[in-house]
């Protein structure tokens, strides 16, 4: 069984259909990229995985159970982690506060173990340990997308969304953060990518879907970004 199983999904906006029979799979501790061109739907297709928006038709399944129009927080108390494109940090929050929100779905934890994550995400990133009384809003882009992952992580997720991680930041930072979204394989959380930077995300990649209007036009291992269609679907 899948870990998630998303099968013939279509949702819209009002009246206006985005996804338009979208079927993907992610297995457990698997990394799975999701390209496409501006408007083809792949932050609608997260967003619906999420619970933020309901879909119209199809199924979406986690560990072979219906998550489809469950809300965002019962997903998330189900082991999905989304972390949106504007990454939501509190400004005015520390950084040490902003990850304690993380933790919202599972106040009743010991403090060993909450202890525990925290220093989890500060081993991944010492930056964020260097900054952790500082607030969200004098952190730089880099920071705050590495911010953004630890609150996400922190909640010990088996599936995180990730909507263009590598948005706006230099490519130093950016290789630092495909780096630790890599290394979260050795701990079997799986990852649902989308990311305009085909090349970065392709290397950390077990297998990939192209988006088009909507529709999954390929899917496979990542010899299929040679394909020309591909590349012309991708603008590559
Ligand atoms: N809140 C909304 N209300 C109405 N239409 C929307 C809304 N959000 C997105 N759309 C439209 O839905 C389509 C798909 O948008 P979506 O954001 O899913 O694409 P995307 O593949 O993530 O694009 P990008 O690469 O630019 O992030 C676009 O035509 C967009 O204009
Ligand atoms: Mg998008």
């Amino acid at each position: 069984m899948a870990l998630l199983e998303i099968t013939d999904l279509h949702a819209r906006y009002r009246i206006a259909p985005i996804l338009q029979g979208v079927s993907i799979t992610v297995e457990a501790g698997e990394i799975v990229s999701i390209f496409g061109r501006n408007g083809a739907g792949k932050t609608t297709l997260l967003k619906t995985a999420m619970g933020w928006l309901a879909p119209t038709a199809g199924t979406i399944a986690l560990e072979g159970r219906s998550i489809a129009g469950v809300s965002p927080d019962r997903i998330f108390r189900r082991g999905i982690a989304f972390i949106p494109e504007d990454r939501r940090i509190f400004a005015r929050l520390s950084v040490l506060e902003n990850l304690e929100l993380g933790l919202f779905a599972e106040l009743g934890l010991a403090r060993a173990e909450r202890r525990r994550r925290m220093a989890r995400v500060f081993d991944l990133f010492p930056r964020l340990a260097e900054r952790r009384n500082q607030a969200g809003r004098t952190l730089s882009g880099g920071e705050q997308q590495m911010l953004a992952i630890g609150r996400a992580l922190v909640g010990a997720p088996k599936l995180l969304l990730v909507d263009e991680p590598s948005e706006g930041l230099a490519p130093k930072v950016v290789a630092e953060i495909f780096a630790a979204l890599a290394g979260l394989r050795a701990e079997n959380i799986a990852l649902l990518l989308v990311e305009q930077n085909v090349q970065r995300a392709a290397a950390i990649s077990e297998r990939c879907y192209v988006m088009e209007k909507g529709c999954i036009v390929a899917q496979g291992k990542l010899d299929i970004l040679k394909h020309e269609a591909v590349r012309r679907a991708l603008s590559v």
